[in-house]
């Protein structure tokens, strides 16, 4: 079988050798290997048993990105909080490519009150020899309009933070969250990492590349997203956090893909569908 599910979690195996591990836990994506090195980061440290979103891999945050004055929902929403439903393969000839499902009657009452909207995610992941696609498809069963964001929080495991890089932001405006979301625009070719960052930059072009610091690099492709996060929490965050090891922030960098600085809208019974394809080069 190209994919099985074990113990609540998805295995995927292409025909190439490349790899990719799903948890039913947030549909977290924990592991996709190509030519037989891990491209994810997950901390030493992360949950794995359901307590806590995991610290690693790709999260999705839905609804709502951050914290939202208002909305009573945990940081980053309810989305890589809750068991999502394996739905199973959807496709195993070129790609091998498996789907999970989310809607409003199984996450907990207290998040069904803090965002009072019906509806159904099916998130669909597409391993191929150099690539992963994770693709999400959002269904409003509501009559009413609702707003929502989304984010892929993907953590990249790069052997070291300093020497990665990202390109293709350059001229995009960005809050600076370690600067009290004051805004500045990106004057870089390419944005690296030698302290603390958290940026969300704005309307950012579909290609970036990461480049990984090891003569590899990720191409992220958005599709239907418009902002681009990058985050290392850096040496004092990293100490702060119970589920990441103080020296982790060395071997990671969060690139995350999402619709976060303003909100989306969609109709009541429409969905909307977007992603990102991860490429190795
Ligand atoms: C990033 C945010 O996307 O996620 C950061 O921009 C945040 O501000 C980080 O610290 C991790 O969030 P969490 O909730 O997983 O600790």
């Amino acid at each position: 079988m190209p994919a099985h599910e074990n113990n609540k979690v998805v295995l995927l195996e292409h025909p190439s050798g490349s790899k990719a591990e799903v948890a039913l836990f947030g549909a977290t994506l924990t592991s996709w290997v190509v030519d037989g090195v891990e491209r994810i980061f997950v901390s030493k440290q992360a949950k794995r048993d359901g307590s806590k979103a995991i610290r690693g891999g790709i999260p999705l945050c839905f609804p709502i990105f951050g914290t939202k004055e208002k909305i009573a929902l945990p940081q980053h929403g309810f989305a890589r909080n809750n068991y999502w439903e394996y739905l199973g393969i959807v496709n195993d000839n070129d790609e091998v490519s498996v789907r999970f499902g989310l809607k409003d009657t199984q996450i907990p009452q207290e998040a069904r009150n803090a965002w009072a909207h019906s509806f159904r995610l099916t998130y669909t992941v597409s391993l191929t020899a150099k690539s992963i696609k994770t693709f999400i498809n959002l269904k409003n069963e509501d009559e009413d309009t609702f707003e929502f964001n989304l984010l892929l929080h993907t953590y990249f495991s790069v052997p070291d933070a300093t020497k990665a890089a990202v390109e293709g932001l350059t001229s995009c405006e960005y809050i600076d969250k370690v600067q009290n979301a004051a805004k500045f625009t990106e004057t870089n070719d390419k944005v690296t990492i030698s302290g603390e960052v958290d940026r969300v930059y704005k309307k950012v072009q579909d290609k970036v590349l990461l480049e990984v610091g090891n003569g590899s690099s990720i191409q992220i492709e958005k599709s239907n997203l418009k902002d681009t996060v990058v985050w290392n929490p850096w040496i004092e965050k990293a100490k702060g956090m119970g589920d990441f090891g103080d020296e982790e922030y060395k071997n990671m960098i969060c690139v995350e893909v999402g619709s976060v600085a303003e909100w989306v809208a969609l109709g009541g019974g429409q969905s909307w569908t977007a992603g990102q394809t991860l490429t190795v080069l």
